[in-house]
């Protein structure tokens, strides 16, 4: 037993009982990025250790003590990449994707941060990044927080989270206002934590960032960024706002929104939840007008955002427990032999007609009253009928388990006619 090997602390093996849940959220976001307009790139899972450090910011938490960096045998530092959007920047110099051209791209998979795990925190999680490079917004800021939104939506998950958002500024403002943060930290020193002392000349805006609550009345009384914005900037987070406001989705202004990674500059925003104990940001991003050209690149506006997909499964399992991941949205109920033959076909036919239904046909037999329940239990929203009475008449009847509604019987060539017809599956077709 002793020679038992387990995986790596905070890196998880995903069973067979968990994949499928993985599979259908997965779809769901490749299917929302592809119809805003974003195409997939696969980068590589090791770059050299320079991208990482030049991009995110020597003075960042992620460089300091969270990249899982070594020295390969040719002696040159690589590290697994513990974020996306900095090789993606890398991928796309190098291939000249950025040269006078708008790009939507889009990536998933694993990265690696060596931080403490706990529940929503990992040291392997999956991240699903989307980045549009080459505009200078703001439009196209409201676009890429809609089409989070959009995924969220998608999921389920809308009730559960809120959009926090805020503006850094361009890179003089935030300058600017750095001095003047670190003169009122000065002022206050005997008040800062032993990390914030630390931040306090190498990155003084993360202290707003501090989660310690003997800090918070320091912070709260800080002069904020957002008053501080530069002309343009203040512009462009207006006309965001704006869009957002006619868009109809709901934000909050956090001016303590600062983000952990040194790229930013303007918009920052992030979906938060309190479904997940202290792990509750599930989706975060910004504009990084400077990194192209920090990466070697000629200065190329862009932005975009990372969902830790940990995170965004673990909400999905926790609050949309009753979502269509498990429960059918038909069950098909039958008396008798007869009725049952010809209920593989329909049960096919309603398949093939509104190909994103589940359907259950029930198996095993038993009484109609008995399957009855074990059909209400399914979750499902429909009961289909296939008894003695509908065989002889060729017709089906229906229910709809979850709303108030007499029992109908329809002819079984107007099944899928029906189903179109009514808002609840035309929801889901
Ligand atoms: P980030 O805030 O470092 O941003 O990470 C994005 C998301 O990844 C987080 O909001 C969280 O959901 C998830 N995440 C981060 N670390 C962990 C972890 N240790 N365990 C589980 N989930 C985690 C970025 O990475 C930027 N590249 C986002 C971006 C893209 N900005 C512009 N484009």
């Amino acid at each position: 037993m002793s020679n038992l090997i387990n995986a790596i602390r905070g890196m998880n093996d995903l069973l067979p009982s968990e994949t499928a849940l993985w599979q259908s959220v997965e779809q769901t976001l490749r299917d929302t990025l592809s119809t805003f307009g974003y195409q997939e790139i696969r980068l590589p899972i090791l770059e050299k250790t320079e991208v990482f450090e030049r991009a995110i910011g020597k003075a960042t938490d992620i460089v300091e003590k969270e990249m899982y960096t070594f020295l390969d045998r040719n002696n040159e530092s690589l590290t697994l990449r513990p974020e996306g959007t900095a090789s993606c920047v890398r991928a796309g110099i190098e291939h000249g994707l950025f040269y006078n051209q708008v790009q939507r791209l889009w990536y998933m998979g694993p990265h690696f941060r060596y931080e403490r795990p706990q529940k929503g925190r990992y040291r392997q999680f999956y991240q699903c990044g989307a980045e549009a490079v080459g505009l200078e917004g703001p439009d196209i800021d409201a676009e890429l927080i809609l089409l989070s939104a959009k995924i969220l939506d998608k999921l389920g998950l809308t009730p559960y989270v809120t959009l926090q958002l805020n503006s850094l500024g361009s890179s003089v403002a935030r300058l600017t206002y750095r001095e003047l943060l670190v003169n009122y930290f000065i002022q206050n020193q005997n008040q800062l934590d032993e990390d914030s002392q630390r931040r306090l000349m190498t990155n003084p805006l993360r202290i707003l960032d501090s989660k310690n609550p003997d800090m918070q009345k320091l912070i709260a009384n800080a002069p904020t960024l957002i008053d501080h914005l530069d002309l343009e900037s203040a512009e462009h987070f207006g006309k965001l706002q704006t869009y957002l406001t006619s868009a109809e989705l709901p934000y909050k202004i956090n001016p303590y929104l600062v983000r952990g990674l040194d790229y930013y500059s303007r918009t920052v925003f992030e979906w938060v939840t309190t479904e997940l104990g202290a792990q509750g940001t599930v989706c975060a991003g910004g504009r990084y007008d400077g990194l192209v050209e920090q990466l070697g690149g000629k200065r190329t506006p862009a932005l975009g955002f990372a969902m830790g997909l940990e995170r965004i499964l673990l909400m999905v399992q926790q609050v949309a427990k009753k979502s269509m991941i498990n429960k059918p949205d038909v069950y098909f109920i039958t008396e008798g032999e007869d009725a049952l033959k010809l209920a593989f076909k329909l049960a096919d036919t309603v398949r093939n007609g509104m190909p994103k239904l589940r359907v259950i046909l029930h198996c095993g037999g038993g009484s109609l009253k008995n399957q009855f329940k074990k059909a209400d239990k399914s979750g499902a929203e429909v009961v289909l009928i296939l008894g003695e009475q509908e065989l002889k008449e060729k017709k089906i009847s229906l229910k709809l388990l979850r709303k108030s509604m007499p029992q109908v019987s329809i002819l079984q060539d107007d099944l899928i006619k029906y189903l179109y017809a009514r808002e609840e599956f035309r929801d889901i077709c």
